[in-house]
């Protein structure tokens, strides 16, 4: 058996100078002083990731937004954090919109992380493949820059069509998809979807893939997407995992276990959530059959 933890969405900020605080940055610093700071605490993150490194595990996936206002620091801070969750090659990473927060910050993930979202080929690009036992991880890149009061992703051609190859390639292991943004968004999160989902689906549905996770939206969710032949593939969002409570639609930190068992066209998952609860504790949440 395989077992897979999947985390998301840290958002670990940092003081940010007056002078970083031009364009896009001024505004989401006002929505963390305001509202965020209070929502993702540093110790919520810490009892999660003690949690998970209590957990038997064969690997880790981090689905983006690690920080919160793209600031040199912050990746500092994440870099010690994944670190202290594993290697390299036990913990993969794809980035998040916060991740590349302005035009200024596209490198950023990969000079702090580049090690953990590279493909066992080596090179530095999305999307990547990583074989670990019979699992098959492909890690996708949606996060873009945004306008303000935008938090859309984008995967564009290039990365899609590399996609679908990458999916023949794994063909025959239990492919997993990373990637920050939904596959699907209702129509009142239209400034925070992937803007090219249908594209993406699409690709999903003509190769297929055994599972896909996603965060963005800091909320549990498990939708059922179109896949090749009348199969159906699993996609599951995770709450942020440091979200001290519910806030609005969003949900209080928890993160998901999956155990994958058997073989080509007999596989098993089964998916444990872990949430944290009022009282600080972090348990079992209901477990789903999801194949
Ligand atoms: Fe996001």
């Amino acid at each position: 058996m395989f077992t897979l933890a999947h985390l998301s969405d840290l958002h670990l900020a940092s003081q940010p100078r007056l002078a970083q605080l031009a364009s896009k940055r001024g505004l989401g610093f006002i929505n963390w002083q305001r509202k965020r700071k209070y929502v993702h605490r540093p110790e919520v993150l810490d009892a999660l990731t003690r949690d998970v490194k209590a957990q038997a595990f064969d690997h880790i996936a981090v689905t983006g937004d690690l920080v919160n206002l793209s600031l040199p620091d912050e990746y500092q801070r994440a870099r010690q954090w994944l670190g202290m969750l594993g290697s390299p090659h036990d913990v993969t990473v794809v980035p998040g919109n916060h991740d590349v927060y302005l035009r200024v910050a596209a490198q950023y993930p990969a000079t702090f992380w580049g090690d953990y979202m590279r493909g066992d080929d080596g090179l530095d690009r999305f999307p990547f493949l990583r074989r670990r036992g019979n699992v098959a991880l492909i890690g996708l890149s949606s996060g873009v820059p945004t306008g303000p009061f935008m938090a859309t992703g984008r995967l564009g051609q290039r990365q899609i069509a590399r996609f679908a190859e990458l999916l023949d390639q794994a063909k025959g292991s239990f492919r997993v998809v990373l990637v920050h943004h939904p596959p699907l968004s209702p129509g009142r999160r239209h400034l925070r979807r992937l803007t090219d989902a249908a594209t993406f689906r699409q690709v999903l549905a003509a190769k297929g893939a055994e599972l896909l996770i996603h965060g963005h939206d800091h909320r549990r969710a498990l939708i059922w997407l179109e896949g090749p032949h009348g199969t159906r593939i699993p996609a599951v969002g995770v709450p942020s995992a440091s979200a001290s409570a519910p806030h609005g639609d969003e949900d209080g930190a928890g993160y998901n276990l999956f155990n994958i068992d058997g073989a080509a066209g007999a596989w098993r998952c089964e998916m444990i959530p872990r949430q944290r609860n009022a009282d600080g504790i972090v348990g079992d949440g209901e477990r789903r059959t999801l194949s």
